[in-house]
Protein backbone atom coordinates (compact mmCIF):
# COMPACT_ATOMS: atom_id res chain seq x y z
CA UNK A 1 0.00 0.00 0.00
CA UNK A 2 1.23 3.85 -0.72
CA UNK A 3 1.15 5.60 2.66
CA UNK A 4 2.05 9.14 3.71
CA UNK A 5 2.24 10.52 6.83
CA UNK A 6 1.76 14.49 7.59
CA UNK A 7 4.15 15.32 10.54
CA UNK A 8 7.06 13.24 11.51
CA UNK A 9 7.66 13.52 14.99
CA UNK A 10 7.42 11.03 17.72
CA UNK A 11 4.60 9.45 16.24
CA UNK A 12 4.68 9.99 12.89
CA UNK A 13 8.42 9.27 12.33
CA UNK A 14 6.84 5.07 14.12
CA UNK A 15 3.65 4.64 12.22
CA UNK A 16 5.68 5.56 8.77
CA UNK A 17 8.64 3.38 9.87
CA UNK A 18 6.75 0.38 10.99
CA UNK A 19 4.37 0.40 8.35
CA UNK A 20 7.18 0.58 5.74
CA UNK A 21 8.44 -2.28 7.80
CA UNK A 22 5.81 -4.30 7.11
CA UNK A 23 6.01 -4.04 3.24
CA UNK A 24 4.28 -0.83 2.50
CA UNK A 25 5.93 2.17 0.56
CA UNK A 26 5.81 5.33 3.21
CA UNK A 27 6.63 8.90 2.34
CA UNK A 28 6.85 10.82 5.46
CA UNK A 29 6.49 14.74 5.55
CA UNK A 30 7.33 17.29 7.47
CA UNK A 31 7.35 20.93 7.02
CA UNK A 32 10.42 21.54 9.38
CA UNK A 33 13.19 21.28 6.66
CA UNK A 34 16.26 20.52 9.66
CA UNK A 35 14.00 17.57 10.22
CA UNK A 36 13.59 16.19 6.73
CA UNK A 37 17.54 17.07 5.98
CA UNK A 38 18.78 15.01 8.95
CA UNK A 39 16.46 12.23 8.00
CA UNK A 40 17.68 12.09 4.51
CA UNK A 41 20.99 12.01 6.19
CA UNK A 42 20.34 8.41 7.98
CA UNK A 43 19.61 10.45 11.50
CA UNK A 44 16.69 10.26 13.18
CA UNK A 45 16.33 13.17 15.31
CA UNK A 46 14.33 12.10 18.23
CA UNK A 47 15.21 9.04 20.80
CA UNK A 48 13.15 6.10 20.62
CA UNK A 49 14.30 2.47 21.60
CA UNK A 50 14.36 0.04 18.31
CA UNK A 51 13.66 3.08 16.11
CA UNK A 52 16.61 4.26 14.10
CA UNK A 53 17.44 0.73 13.02
CA UNK A 54 14.31 0.12 11.93
CA UNK A 55 14.37 3.46 9.77
CA UNK A 56 17.74 2.91 8.33
CA UNK A 57 16.89 -0.38 6.92
CA UNK A 58 13.83 0.56 5.03
CA UNK A 59 15.49 3.91 3.70
CA UNK A 60 17.84 1.11 2.17
CA UNK A 61 15.07 -1.10 1.04
CA UNK A 62 13.38 2.20 -0.44
CA UNK A 63 10.33 1.76 1.44
CA UNK A 64 10.84 4.60 3.63
CA UNK A 65 11.24 8.25 2.18
CA UNK A 66 11.46 11.63 3.60
CA UNK A 67 10.36 15.12 1.36
CA UNK A 68 8.79 18.50 2.62
CA UNK A 69 6.45 18.80 0.05
CA UNK A 70 2.91 17.63 1.14
CA UNK A 71 1.66 17.67 -2.58
CA UNK A 72 4.50 15.19 -4.07
CA UNK A 73 3.58 12.80 -0.95
CA UNK A 74 0.13 12.97 -1.51
CA UNK A 75 -0.44 12.48 -5.03
CA UNK A 76 0.28 8.53 -5.15
CA UNK A 77 -0.86 7.69 -1.77
CA UNK A 78 -4.14 5.63 -1.07
CA UNK A 79 -3.78 6.49 2.67
CA UNK A 80 -2.91 10.05 4.12
CA UNK A 81 -2.30 10.59 7.86
CA UNK A 82 -2.37 13.48 9.90
CA UNK A 83 0.69 13.34 12.68
CA UNK A 84 0.78 16.95 12.99
CA UNK A 85 1.18 17.99 17.03
CA UNK A 86 -2.23 19.52 18.74
CA UNK A 87 -0.06 21.42 21.70
CA UNK A 88 -2.64 23.26 24.64
CA UNK A 89 -3.02 27.01 23.81
CA UNK A 90 -2.63 28.84 26.89
CA UNK A 91 -6.00 29.06 28.12
CA UNK A 92 -5.63 24.95 27.79
CA UNK A 93 -7.66 24.47 25.01
CA UNK A 94 -6.14 22.32 22.09
CA UNK A 95 -4.27 24.13 19.48
CA UNK A 96 -5.60 22.51 16.27
CA UNK A 97 -4.12 25.25 13.83
CA UNK A 98 -1.07 22.71 12.74
CA UNK A 99 -3.99 20.02 11.99
CA UNK A 100 -6.34 22.51 10.59
CA UNK A 101 -3.22 23.54 8.19
CA UNK A 102 -1.92 20.43 7.47
CA UNK A 103 -5.93 19.50 6.33
CA UNK A 104 -6.01 22.27 4.17
CA UNK A 105 -2.63 21.45 2.73
CA UNK A 106 -3.69 18.05 1.79
CA UNK A 107 -6.99 18.69 0.60
CA UNK A 108 -4.91 21.61 -2.05
CA UNK A 109 -2.84 18.95 -3.19
CA UNK A 110 -5.61 16.27 -3.90
CA UNK A 111 -7.35 18.88 -5.96
CA UNK A 112 -6.64 17.11 -8.98
CA UNK A 113 -6.02 13.17 -8.08
CA UNK A 114 -8.64 10.73 -8.67
CA UNK A 115 -9.86 7.12 -7.19
CA UNK A 116 -10.53 6.23 -3.83
CA UNK A 117 -7.92 7.90 -0.79
CA UNK A 118 -8.72 7.41 2.87
CA UNK A 119 -7.42 10.48 4.97
CA UNK A 120 -6.66 8.91 8.77
CA UNK A 121 -6.90 11.60 11.45
CA UNK A 122 -3.62 9.90 14.11
CA UNK A 123 -3.03 13.11 16.51
CA UNK A 124 -5.11 13.23 19.58
CA UNK A 125 -7.88 16.30 19.30
CA UNK A 126 -10.53 17.35 21.22
CA UNK A 127 -13.79 15.91 21.08
CA UNK A 128 -15.87 16.92 17.70
CA UNK A 129 -12.83 17.79 15.71
CA UNK A 130 -12.78 15.23 12.91
CA UNK A 131 -16.10 17.03 12.11
CA UNK A 132 -14.11 20.17 11.20
CA UNK A 133 -11.25 18.14 9.73
CA UNK A 134 -14.24 16.73 7.27
CA UNK A 135 -15.69 20.00 6.41
CA UNK A 136 -12.52 22.11 5.45
CA UNK A 137 -11.56 18.40 3.36
CA UNK A 138 -15.04 18.97 2.19
CA UNK A 139 -14.67 22.38 1.03
CA UNK A 140 -11.21 21.97 -0.95
CA UNK A 141 -12.33 19.00 -2.44
CA UNK A 142 -15.70 19.78 -3.37
CA UNK A 143 -14.93 20.92 -6.97
CA UNK A 144 -13.23 17.45 -7.78
CA UNK A 145 -16.05 15.11 -8.65
CA UNK A 146 -12.92 12.66 -9.90
CA UNK A 147 -11.95 11.55 -6.12
CA UNK A 148 -13.58 9.82 -3.82
CA UNK A 149 -12.41 10.42 -0.05
CA UNK A 150 -13.00 8.99 3.81
CA UNK A 151 -12.48 9.84 6.82
CA UNK A 152 -11.29 7.86 9.18
CA UNK A 153 -10.17 8.70 13.15
CA UNK A 154 -7.51 6.45 14.25
CA UNK A 155 -6.03 8.16 17.66
CA UNK A 156 -2.29 6.46 18.25
CA UNK A 157 -2.03 4.18 21.65
CA UNK A 158 1.94 4.40 21.80
CA UNK A 159 3.61 5.56 24.42
CA UNK A 160 7.10 7.43 24.06
CA UNK A 161 9.75 4.72 25.57
CA UNK A 162 8.31 1.56 24.18
CA UNK A 163 6.57 3.03 21.19
CA UNK A 164 8.02 0.62 18.38
CA UNK A 165 6.80 -2.41 20.76
CA UNK A 166 3.21 -0.44 21.29
CA UNK A 167 2.93 -0.17 17.45
CA UNK A 168 4.14 -3.67 16.96
CA UNK A 169 1.52 -5.08 19.46
CA UNK A 170 -0.83 -2.58 20.19
CA UNK A 171 -3.13 -3.38 23.03
CA UNK A 172 -6.16 -2.25 20.62
CA UNK A 173 -6.84 -0.62 17.17
CA UNK A 174 -8.64 2.45 17.46
CA UNK A 175 -10.86 2.81 14.23
CA UNK A 176 -13.30 5.53 14.25
CA UNK A 177 -15.56 5.33 10.57
CA UNK A 178 -18.40 5.74 8.84
CA UNK A 179 -17.21 4.32 5.64
CA UNK A 180 -17.06 0.52 5.60
CA UNK A 181 -14.51 1.10 2.45
CA UNK A 182 -12.25 2.90 4.32
CA UNK A 183 -12.35 0.50 7.16
CA UNK A 184 -11.44 -2.36 4.99
CA UNK A 185 -8.65 -0.53 3.65
CA UNK A 186 -7.42 0.14 7.71
CA UNK A 187 -8.24 -3.15 8.48
CA UNK A 188 -5.55 -4.74 5.54
CA UNK A 189 -3.15 -2.02 6.62
CA UNK A 190 -3.67 -3.42 10.30
CA UNK A 191 -3.07 -6.98 9.49
CA UNK A 192 0.59 -7.73 10.33
CA UNK A 193 -0.01 -5.82 13.30
CA UNK A 194 -3.28 -8.16 13.78
CA UNK A 195 -2.62 -11.93 13.59
CA UNK A 196 -2.13 -13.23 16.58
CA UNK A 197 -5.35 -11.47 17.93
CA UNK A 198 -7.82 -9.54 16.56
CA UNK A 199 -7.30 -5.82 18.14
CA UNK A 200 -8.68 -3.81 16.08
CA UNK A 201 -12.04 -1.87 17.18
CA UNK A 202 -14.55 0.37 15.43
CA UNK A 203 -16.72 3.14 16.16
CA UNK A 204 -17.69 6.22 15.04
CA UNK A 205 -14.72 9.11 15.17
CA UNK A 206 -16.39 10.77 18.05
CA UNK A 207 -15.86 7.61 19.88
CA UNK A 208 -12.61 7.18 18.65
CA UNK A 209 -11.82 10.62 20.11
CA UNK A 210 -13.19 10.30 23.21
CA UNK A 211 -11.77 7.22 23.71
CA UNK A 212 -8.11 7.90 23.31
CA UNK A 213 -9.10 10.97 25.45
CA UNK A 214 -10.66 8.51 28.26
CA UNK A 215 -7.31 6.43 28.22
CA UNK A 216 -5.01 9.18 29.00
CA UNK A 217 -7.62 11.03 31.60
CA UNK A 218 -7.34 7.21 33.50
CA UNK A 219 -4.55 7.39 33.28
CA UNK A 220 -2.91 10.59 34.50
CA UNK A 221 -5.72 10.28 36.92
CA UNK A 222 -4.18 7.40 38.73
CA UNK A 223 -0.79 9.48 38.85
CA UNK A 224 -2.79 12.13 40.65
CA UNK A 225 -4.14 9.73 43.23
CA UNK A 226 -1.55 8.21 44.00
CA UNK A 227 0.78 11.53 44.36
CA UNK A 228 -2.19 13.02 46.28
CA UNK A 229 -2.16 9.83 48.57
CA UNK A 230 1.96 9.91 49.19
CA UNK A 231 1.38 13.40 50.55
CA UNK A 232 -1.39 12.47 52.60
CA UNK A 233 1.41 9.64 53.80
CA UNK A 234 3.89 12.51 53.91
CA UNK A 235 1.98 13.77 57.21
CA UNK A 236 0.72 10.32 58.43
CA UNK A 237 3.24 9.10 61.35
CA UNK A 238 4.48 5.65 60.33
CA UNK A 239 3.09 5.79 56.73
CA UNK A 240 5.72 4.44 54.27
CA UNK A 241 3.78 5.42 50.57
CA UNK A 242 6.04 2.15 48.94
CA UNK A 243 4.33 0.03 51.20
CA UNK A 244 0.78 0.93 51.04
CA UNK A 245 1.26 1.11 47.26
CA UNK A 246 1.94 -2.43 47.12
CA UNK A 247 -0.84 -3.28 49.93
CA UNK A 248 -3.24 -1.65 46.81
CA UNK A 249 -1.88 -2.48 43.88
CA UNK A 250 -1.88 -6.32 44.57
CA UNK A 251 -5.75 -5.73 44.35
CA UNK A 252 -6.37 -7.18 41.35
CA UNK A 253 -9.13 -4.69 40.33
CA UNK A 254 -6.69 -1.54 41.25
CA UNK A 255 -3.43 -3.34 39.46
CA UNK A 256 0.57 -1.79 39.52
CA UNK A 257 0.35 0.44 36.33
CA UNK A 258 0.41 4.16 36.36
CA UNK A 259 0.36 3.68 40.25
CA UNK A 260 3.82 4.84 41.50
CA UNK A 261 4.30 8.23 43.16
CA UNK A 262 6.58 10.28 41.15
CA UNK A 263 7.07 14.35 40.62
CA UNK A 264 3.98 14.31 38.68
CA UNK A 265 3.27 13.32 35.21
CA UNK A 266 4.59 15.13 32.04
CA UNK A 267 5.43 14.73 28.63
CA UNK A 268 3.23 15.94 25.40
CA UNK A 269 0.02 14.34 25.89
CA UNK A 270 -1.64 13.43 29.59
CA UNK A 271 -1.10 17.80 30.70
CA UNK A 272 -2.29 19.21 27.23
CA UNK A 273 -5.31 15.86 26.81
CA UNK A 274 -6.78 16.56 29.62
CA UNK A 275 -6.76 20.21 29.80
CA UNK A 276 -7.79 20.16 26.13
CA UNK A 277 -10.48 17.66 26.88
CA UNK A 278 -12.15 19.73 29.84
CA UNK A 279 -11.61 23.01 27.65
CA UNK A 280 -13.80 21.44 25.41
CA UNK A 281 -16.38 19.89 27.59
CA UNK A 282 -17.20 23.44 28.94
CA UNK A 283 -17.17 25.03 25.56
CA UNK A 284 -19.79 22.55 24.81
CA UNK A 285 -22.13 22.94 28.12
CA UNK A 286 -20.54 20.92 30.37
CA UNK A 287 -18.39 21.30 33.33
CA UNK A 288 -16.78 18.00 34.67
CA UNK A 289 -15.87 18.49 38.27
CA UNK A 290 -13.43 15.81 38.78
CA UNK A 291 -11.55 16.11 35.34
CA UNK A 292 -11.01 19.62 35.98
CA UNK A 293 -8.89 19.23 39.08
CA UNK A 294 -6.88 16.46 37.70
CA UNK A 295 -4.71 19.34 36.02
CA UNK A 296 -4.55 21.62 39.14
CA UNK A 297 -3.32 18.94 41.31
CA UNK A 298 -0.35 17.29 39.01
CA UNK A 299 0.59 21.13 38.83
CA UNK A 300 0.43 21.77 42.47
CA UNK A 301 2.38 18.01 43.19
CA UNK A 302 5.01 19.42 40.93
CA UNK A 303 5.74 22.66 42.64
CA UNK A 304 5.36 21.19 46.65
CA UNK A 305 7.89 18.71 45.72
CA UNK A 306 10.32 21.31 44.63
CA UNK A 307 8.96 23.39 47.65
CA UNK A 308 9.56 20.46 49.94
CA UNK A 309 13.03 20.33 49.36
CA UNK A 310 14.17 23.37 49.67
CA UNK A 311 12.48 23.78 53.04
CA UNK A 312 14.00 20.32 54.64
CA UNK A 313 17.81 22.32 53.13
CA UNK A 314 16.78 25.59 54.47
CA UNK A 315 19.21 25.85 57.50
CA UNK A 316 21.37 23.35 56.01
CA UNK A 317 23.57 25.95 54.00
CA UNK A 318 23.62 24.26 50.62
CA UNK A 319 24.83 25.86 47.67
CA UNK A 320 24.98 22.68 45.27
CA UNK A 321 22.71 20.28 43.87
CA UNK A 322 22.89 17.35 42.08
CA UNK A 323 20.11 16.04 39.26
CA UNK A 324 20.24 12.64 37.98
CA UNK A 325 17.06 12.49 34.84
CA UNK A 326 15.44 14.95 33.53
CA UNK A 327 13.30 13.79 30.74
CA UNK A 328 9.83 13.42 31.70
CA UNK A 329 10.24 9.61 31.29
CA UNK A 330 12.93 7.34 30.76
CA UNK A 331 14.16 5.91 27.80
CA UNK A 332 12.78 9.51 25.86
CA UNK A 333 14.92 12.57 24.82
CA UNK A 334 11.07 14.37 25.03
CA UNK A 335 11.05 17.50 27.70
CA UNK A 336 7.70 18.49 27.16
CA UNK A 337 5.96 19.21 30.61
CA UNK A 338 9.11 17.55 31.88
CA UNK A 339 8.60 17.86 35.82
CA UNK A 340 12.52 18.68 36.09
CA UNK A 341 12.01 21.77 34.42
CA UNK A 342 9.57 23.16 37.73
CA UNK A 343 12.02 21.64 40.18
CA UNK A 344 15.49 22.78 38.76
CA UNK A 345 13.81 25.82 38.24
CA UNK A 346 12.87 26.56 41.83
CA UNK A 347 16.58 25.34 43.05
CA UNK A 348 18.29 27.58 40.56
CA UNK A 349 15.55 30.57 42.13
CA UNK A 350 16.86 29.97 45.39
CA UNK A 351 20.19 30.89 44.26
CA UNK A 352 20.96 26.83 44.15
CA UNK A 353 23.73 25.58 41.62
CA UNK A 354 22.80 22.61 39.66
CA UNK A 355 24.72 19.92 37.96
CA UNK A 356 23.27 17.84 36.18
CA UNK A 357 23.80 14.38 34.40
CA UNK A 358 20.65 12.49 32.41
CA UNK A 359 21.71 10.08 29.47
CA UNK A 360 19.78 11.74 26.60
CA UNK A 361 20.13 15.46 27.46
CA UNK A 362 20.05 17.44 24.17
CA UNK A 363 16.47 19.21 24.65
CA UNK A 364 17.18 19.40 28.42
CA UNK A 365 20.60 21.18 27.37
CA UNK A 366 18.53 23.79 25.18
CA UNK A 367 16.26 24.10 28.26
CA UNK A 368 18.82 25.48 30.32
CA UNK A 369 21.80 26.27 28.29
CA UNK A 370 24.35 28.38 30.81
CA UNK A 371 22.53 27.30 33.73
CA UNK A 372 23.29 24.23 34.54
CA UNK A 373 26.44 22.26 34.43
CA UNK A 374 25.72 19.16 32.36
CA UNK A 375 27.69 16.25 33.23
CA UNK A 376 28.88 13.18 30.41
CA UNK A 377 27.93 10.63 33.64
CA UNK A 378 25.78 10.60 37.24
CA UNK A 379 29.07 10.51 39.15
CA UNK A 380 30.58 13.11 37.54
CA UNK A 381 27.62 15.72 38.58
CA UNK A 382 27.69 15.04 42.30
CA UNK A 383 31.09 16.36 42.78
CA UNK A 384 31.12 18.62 46.00
CA UNK A 385 27.40 18.96 46.21
CA UNK A 386 25.26 18.87 48.72
CA UNK A 387 22.35 17.01 47.85
CA UNK A 388 21.26 14.23 45.05
CA UNK A 389 18.22 14.46 43.58
CA UNK A 390 16.51 11.68 41.50
CA UNK A 391 14.14 12.90 38.95
CA UNK A 392 14.12 10.76 36.09
CA UNK A 393 13.83 6.90 36.71
CA UNK A 394 16.39 6.06 34.35
CA UNK A 395 17.51 2.40 34.74
CA UNK A 396 21.33 3.43 35.53
CA UNK A 397 20.07 5.32 38.36
CA UNK A 398 18.94 1.85 39.90
CA UNK A 399 21.91 0.96 41.76
CA UNK A 400 23.82 3.89 43.16
CA UNK A 401 27.54 3.18 44.58
CA UNK A 402 27.30 5.16 47.36
CA UNK A 403 30.70 4.29 48.38
CA UNK A 404 31.51 6.74 45.60
CA UNK A 405 28.79 9.02 46.43
CA UNK A 406 30.31 9.53 49.69
CA UNK A 407 33.81 10.52 48.39
CA UNK A 408 32.40 12.23 45.63
CA UNK A 409 29.76 14.72 47.37
CA UNK A 410 30.26 17.25 49.54
CA UNK A 411 27.03 16.90 51.62
CA UNK A 412 24.84 13.55 52.63
CA UNK A 413 21.16 14.32 51.08
CA UNK A 414 19.24 12.10 48.58
CA UNK A 415 16.25 13.19 47.22
CA UNK A 416 14.60 9.82 45.64
CA UNK A 417 11.56 11.54 43.87
CA UNK A 418 10.74 8.59 42.02
CA UNK A 419 11.12 5.86 45.23
CA UNK A 420 13.22 3.61 43.26
CA UNK A 421 16.22 3.14 46.28
CA UNK A 422 16.03 1.44 49.43
CA UNK A 423 15.63 3.73 52.31
CA UNK A 424 17.58 1.69 54.72
CA UNK A 425 20.60 1.20 52.38
CA UNK A 426 20.93 4.58 51.83
CA UNK A 427 20.73 5.40 55.39
CA UNK A 428 22.92 2.38 56.28
CA UNK A 429 25.61 3.98 54.03
CA UNK A 430 25.57 7.61 55.67
CA UNK A 431 23.08 9.09 53.76
CA UNK A 432 19.79 10.85 54.69
CA UNK A 433 17.18 9.79 52.36
CA UNK A 434 13.95 11.14 51.60
CA UNK A 435 11.11 10.01 49.34
CA UNK A 436 7.81 10.42 48.39
CA UNK A 437 5.34 9.80 50.73
CA UNK A 438 8.09 7.54 53.14
CA UNK A 439 7.62 9.16 56.63
CA UNK A 440 11.74 8.51 57.34
CA UNK A 441 13.00 10.94 60.08
CA UNK A 442 13.43 14.40 58.81
CA UNK A 443 17.18 14.92 57.39
CA UNK A 444 19.74 15.16 60.46
N1 LIG B 1 4.23 11.67 21.57
C1 LIG B 1 3.42 10.71 22.00
O1 LIG B 1 3.77 9.89 22.85
C2 LIG B 1 2.02 10.61 21.46
C3 LIG B 1 1.29 9.43 21.67
C4 LIG B 1 -0.01 9.35 21.16
C5 LIG B 1 -0.54 10.42 20.47
N2 LIG B 1 0.19 11.56 20.29
C6 LIG B 1 -0.41 12.66 19.53
O2 LIG B 1 0.11 12.61 18.21
C7 LIG B 1 0.28 13.94 17.70
C8 LIG B 1 1.71 14.16 17.29
O3 LIG B 1 2.50 14.07 18.45
P1 LIG B 1 4.09 14.01 18.39
O4 LIG B 1 4.57 13.79 19.78
O5 LIG B 1 4.51 13.09 17.31
O6 LIG B 1 4.40 15.51 17.94
P2 LIG B 1 5.79 16.10 17.42
O7 LIG B 1 5.79 17.53 17.81
O8 LIG B 1 6.91 15.22 17.84
O9 LIG B 1 5.66 15.97 15.83
C9 LIG B 1 4.79 16.72 15.06
C10 LIG B 1 5.50 17.07 13.76
O10 LIG B 1 4.57 17.69 12.86
C11 LIG B 1 5.27 18.65 12.08
N3 LIG B 1 4.28 19.56 11.48
C12 LIG B 1 3.54 20.51 12.07
N4 LIG B 1 2.73 21.11 11.16
C13 LIG B 1 2.97 20.50 9.97
C14 LIG B 1 2.45 20.68 8.66
N5 LIG B 1 1.50 21.58 8.38
N6 LIG B 1 2.95 19.91 7.66
C15 LIG B 1 3.92 18.99 7.93
N7 LIG B 1 4.43 18.77 9.16
C16 LIG B 1 3.98 19.52 10.16
C17 LIG B 1 6.22 19.28 13.09
O11 LIG B 1 7.32 19.92 12.45
C18 LIG B 1 6.64 18.07 13.94
O12 LIG B 1 7.86 17.49 13.48
C19 LIG B 1 -0.22 14.87 18.79
O13 LIG B 1 -1.57 15.15 18.58
C20 LIG B 1 -0.06 14.04 20.05
O14 LIG B 1 -0.95 14.42 21.06
C21 LIG B 1 1.47 11.66 20.76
Amino acid sequence: MNISIIGTGYVGLVTGALFADRGNNVVCVDNNPEIIAKLNSGKIHIFEPGLEKIVEENIKRETLTFTDSITDAVKNSEVIFLAVGTPSNEDGSFNLSYLEQATRDVGKSLKDSSGFKVIVGKSTVPQGTSQKIISILDSELKTNDKLEWAYVSNPETLAEGTAVKDFQKPDRVIIGTYSDKAFEIMEEMYHPFNITKDRIMRGSPADAELAKLFSNTALATRVAMINEFARIADITPGADMDIIRRMICEDSRIGYKFMFPSPGYGGSCFPKDIQGLVAKAKENGYSPLLLDKIHDSNEAHKNYLGERIINLLKDKEISKIAVWGMTFKPDTDDMRDAASVPIITRFLNEGIAVSAYDPKDVKARKIFEGKVNFTDNKYEAVKGVDALALLTEWKEFDSPDYGLLSRLMKGRYVFDLRNRLLPAVANKKGFNYFGIGRNYPLLK
